[in-house]
């Protein structure tokens, strides 16, 4: 078998066999398959396209580079929930002590941030002290114990992944369907869990823009899922627009909080009761109304609140940010953003303020790159709100001191018109 003769069969649109796939992910994982092979074949697929069953294979593969977690000391009641990536996605921080408060237990391998997404990692390290870098060991005990835990990818979970995702992010491979599904699925199926939901996010802020095309990703993952013995969902959700009102590690913390306590940004509030009652209906297979009295009843009662303080605890952050946000960092400039003409929002360029968020800090353009914790957006007005000329539509949050160049691609994000949109749906479908 030889890399040149497996691109140009991919170049001329034919399907690549199991073997060549494993060829493929063994050979580029111990470098005899070189970076511009790779990107060849990357691009080729993104050209030409996968079959299914090309798609189960490089998910299986990738999947078995690494280590697989052994989550059987915890059961079957053990549930994941991955979102495809968007920017203001906090729901992780919410739907983890709700569902843990419900009975079933999450136990969670999460992201950083990367491009114009945030991560719940770097979200949960602005936390003061808070230790994502766990042992399996101790993961699965804080899982035994309190219910939950969070932590960061480890090192070897889907190494391949891992490489060719740097590779796809430098060669503009990576808003493809078969790699997105194979990408998050090899990390899914190594990580162990028996129940699964995916909230593909669909928008300006996604990684995929149209609700056809998160249809036909949503369909893939479950597919693929399901082969591997997974109990598995998807929901669609809308990302044209920021979710909630902050955007930025410990400004997302906060927001999470101020839902956790009852208050806070209803859509963000609706699409963590719908998650979390999906992920209740997924482990303890109950009906949607009484998996969703139970998951309002949780937060409502403050027990969510409660889980939320004993996990940060457990996982040695400092559970007082919850009563006194001064404890979480902020960054020092807050500059104002003012509306330059009077009309409705009509429009929310959601991948362009994902990247103003990364410019002021609280995202990286390299693995490599440093965070400010405190960097990041509040945002007074959103989509179908009238701003009157001068109104401030949002607080850029940075320790930069001249962000003038960042102020301005903030507001060329942002379409102001003399018509009151529709309000678009939070919750799009559900594949199964
Ligand atoms: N998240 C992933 O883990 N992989 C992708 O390809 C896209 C989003």
């Amino acid at each position: 078998m030889n890399i040149i003769d497996i691109i140009n069969k991919k170049r001329l649109k034919q399907v690549l066999s199991d073997e060549e796939i494993k060829y493929v992910i063994d050979g580029y994982l111990d470098g005899t398959i070189k970076d511009y092979q790779m990107s060849s074949l990357l691009m080729a697929i993104l050209l030409n396209d996968m079959t299914n069953e090309e798609i189960y294979a490089l998910t299986k593969y990738m999947a078995e580079t690494g280590d697989k977690l052994d989550l059987s000391l915890l059961g079957t009641n053990v549930v994941d929930k991955h979102s495809t990536g968007g920017v203001g996605d906090k729901t992780t921080l919410i739907i983890g002590p709700i569902v843990a408060s419900c009975g079933v237990k999450v136990a969670k391998m999460s992201g950083r941030g990367l491009g114009h997404t945030g991560g719940t990692i770097d979200k949960l390290e602005s936390i003061p002290g808070f230790k994502v870098d766990i042992s399996e060991k101790d993961f699965v005990k804080q899982v035994n114990d309190i219910g939950i835990s969070i932590i960061s990818q480890t090192g070897n979970i889907a190494p391949a992944d891992k490489k060719i995702y740097a590779l796809r992010d430098t060669t503009a491979t990576v808003s493809n369907i078969p790699l997105i599904a194979s990408s998050i699925m090899s990390k899914k199926i190594a990580a162990g869990d028996k129940h699964i939901l995916l909230d593909v996010k669909v928008g300006s802020g996604a990684f995929i823009k149209t609700k056809k095309d998160a249809s036909v990703l949503a369909s893939k993952m479950v597919d693929i899922g399901k082969k591997l013995g997974k109990n598995i969902e998807a929901i669609l959700t809308n990302m044209d627009e920021p979710l909630g009102n902050y955007v930025g590690n410990s400004l997302e913390v906060i927001e999470a909080i101020s839902v956790l306590k009852g208050k806070g940004n209803s859509d963000l509030r609706e699409l963590s009761i719908t998650l979390a009652t999906n992920m209740v209906m997924l482990a303890k297979g109950l009906k949607e109304s009484a998996a969703r009295k139970l998951v309002i009843d949780t937060l409502d009662s403050g027990k969510a609140l409660d889980k939320f303080k004993e996990f940060i605890k457990y996982q040695h952050g400092n559970p007082e940010i919850v009563d006194n946000y001064k404890l979480l960092p902020i960054s020092k400039y807050g500059y104002e953003i003012k509306a330059n003409k009077s009309g409705y929002i009509t429009k929310m360029d959601t991948e362009e303020i994902g990247k103003v968020a990364c410019l002021l800090g609280a995202g990286r353009a390299t693995m490599e790159d440093t965070i400010d914790y405190g960097a990041g957006i509040i945002i007074e007005s959103k989509v179908g709100n009238y701003v009157k000329k001068g109104n401030i539509i949002a607080t850029l949050y940075t320790n930069k001191n001249n962000i003038d160049d960042i102020a301005s691609k903030y507001l060329k994000a942002i379409t102001i018109s003399n018509y009151k949109p529709n309000k678009k749906k939070m919750i799009l479908g559900k594949i199964k």
